[in-house]
């Protein structure tokens, strides 16, 4: 008989409080008073169940898409991502579609674009003071915006990238304005709409790539603005989807083009609204993501001199922060070791989930068919048995040890993990050498653990000073 985990007694509400507010105290609290297993209740969600057991995550990142499936998510996400986005495919046209992507995200057409991350950070820390406290989240976060529109979309002209740029720092300046006034209420109001009405309303609204300027009904509601700055994201990409017939995409090795250019099993290439649907993902997915990890990466070591030194010697040794080549960087143990450390200690994402298609048994229980099941990363990457001393920031350990992918997942498991995971690591890895060119070092006390977006953020700004 179908059986859930026990959990906190409390209100739906009073939990979901509780998350919002502090989550990884909430997390905590609820593990120490019911062990690795237990039941969250969310209102307008199914019964969450959190584990964190090797075993029993392993169980999870492996049952056959028959058994679970991606999601729930929140209502807003579908509209904004389109339908035909990765993260809404399941079975074989998932599988499919990540081996069309797959190719853009590895390999050497990875590492070509070294020196494009490199010029867009120097760029971002030219314009930075000296001598005086700036906050590095911003920073880092306008070079990871800068980096998906330069090397996932192709822009190379600066007027173009301007706008894009700015509409999209506005667009995560509301949600960061939304949150901040009433977090709260946001995050209850959307996991209460209905999905299915919020996503008719985006609809009527007139998104689209055919910019059909349907009845515009967004004013009707609190999502007016993002609405309207959607509309305009949406024109922006167009452009960059047409102007692929003017050129020559055998020239270009950005990500856009590499998709334009693949061609599935049935031998047909991608749709204006298929590519539309992935860019947006990637913008979704691979931005903020980037952001938190290389702020956090920067409130950990920068409070750390054993470290840090340890690290200015490795890259001094591979030729220097201006002079390391791609290559090498993907080699230098030490940095590798920190950035993994730093996504155990602060993992970005809090959990992935899976909901479950059918009954699945797992350890006494047998939890039903639509229940959802989250792989905690935040307390698998703090279980003592796996993590010697486990809040301590201690990077060596990855290099004494090798942690399974069930014991250390910052980018999730099975089928679905990340598919940006590798350009991600080389990514924060070029942005932190030439970050390093600079003499910086932390101007504020350690940061503490919010929500934000997506992600698990720093609620600092974790403010740094270039020094002379
Ligand atoms: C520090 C940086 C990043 C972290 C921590 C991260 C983490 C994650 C996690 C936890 C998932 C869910 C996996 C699961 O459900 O098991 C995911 C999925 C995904 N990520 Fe990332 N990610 C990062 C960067 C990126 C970047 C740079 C891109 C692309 C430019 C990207 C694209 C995606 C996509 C498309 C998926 C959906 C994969 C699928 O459903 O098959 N991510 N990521």
């Amino acid at each position: 008989m179908a059986s859930l985990p026990p959990g906190p007694r409390e209100s739906p509400t009073r939990q979901i409080a509780r998350w919002t507010r502090q989550p990884t105290v909430f997390l905590e609290s609820v593990q120490r008073e019911f062990g690795d297993v237990f039941t969250l209740r969310f209102p307008g969600y199914p019964p969450l169940v959190v584990i964190s057991r090797p075993d029993d995550v392993k169980a999870v990142f492996t049952a056959a898409s028959t058994v679970v499936e991606q999601g729930p998510f929140p209502p807003f996400m579908r509209p904004l991502l389109g339908d035909q986005s990765l993260f809404f495919l399941e079975g074989v046209p998932h599988q499919r579609e990540r081996k069309l992507l797959m190719p853009a995200f590895h390999g050497e057409r990875m590492l070509s674009h070294a020196d494009t991350i490199r010029r867009i950070t120097r760029a971002a820390v030219e314009r930075c003071p000296r001598n005086q406290p700036f906050p590095l989240a911003s920073i880092v976060r306008d070079i990871s915006l800068d980096v998906i529109l330069q090397v996932v979309f192709g822009i190379g002209d600066a007027g173009r990238l301007h706008a894009l740029h700015r509409l999209l720092a506005g667009q995560s300046e509301q949600a960061r304005r939304t949150r901040n006034v009433s977090s709260l209420l946001t995050t209850i109001a959307m996991l209460l709409v209905p999905g299915p009405t919020l996503d008719s309303l985006y609809r009527w609204s007139g998104r689209g790539l055919d910019g059909s300027g349907r009845l515009d009904v967004s004013g009707l509601f609190p999502w007016r603005t993002a609405v309207r700055l959607q509309a305009s994201m949406d024109q922006l990409l167009a452009e960059e989807i047409r102007r692929l017939d003017d050129e020559a995409l055998e020239n270009r090795d950005d990500i856009l083009a590499t998709m334009a250019q693949a061609i599935d099993e049935d031998g047909a290439r991608m749709s204006p609204a298929h590519l539309r649907d992935e860019m947006v993902t990637f913008l979704v997915a691979g931005h903020e993501t980037s952001a938190t990890g290389l702020a956090w990466y920067f409130d950990l070591v920068l409070r750390r001199p054993d470290v840090l030194a340890r690290l200015r010697t490795e890259i001094d040794q591979a030729g220097g922060p201006a002079r390391v080549t791609p290559q090498q960087l993907q080699q230098l143990p030490w940095l590798d070791a920190t950035l993994r450390e730093t996504l155990r200690l602060r993992p970005v994402v809090p959990q992935p989930a899976r909901r479950l298609l059918r009954a699945m048994p797992l350890n006494q229980w047998i939890l039903p068919a639509g229940t959802v099941v989250l792989p905690s990363i935040y307390l698998a990457h703090r279980r003592p048995e796996t993590y010697a001393a486990p809040e301590t920031f201690e990077p060596q350990r990855f290099l004494e040890q090798h942690f399974g992918p069930n014991e250390f997942f910052a980018f999730g498991g099975g089928n679905r993990r990340c598919i940006g995971m590798s350009f991600a690591m080389f990514e924060m890895k070029m942005i932190i050498a030439t970050l390093l060119e600079l003499n910086l070092s932390h101007a504020g006390p350690p940061a503490g653990v919010t929500l934000r977006a997506i992600t698990m953020a720093p609620d600092t700004g974790v403010p740094v000073v270039i020094g002379g």
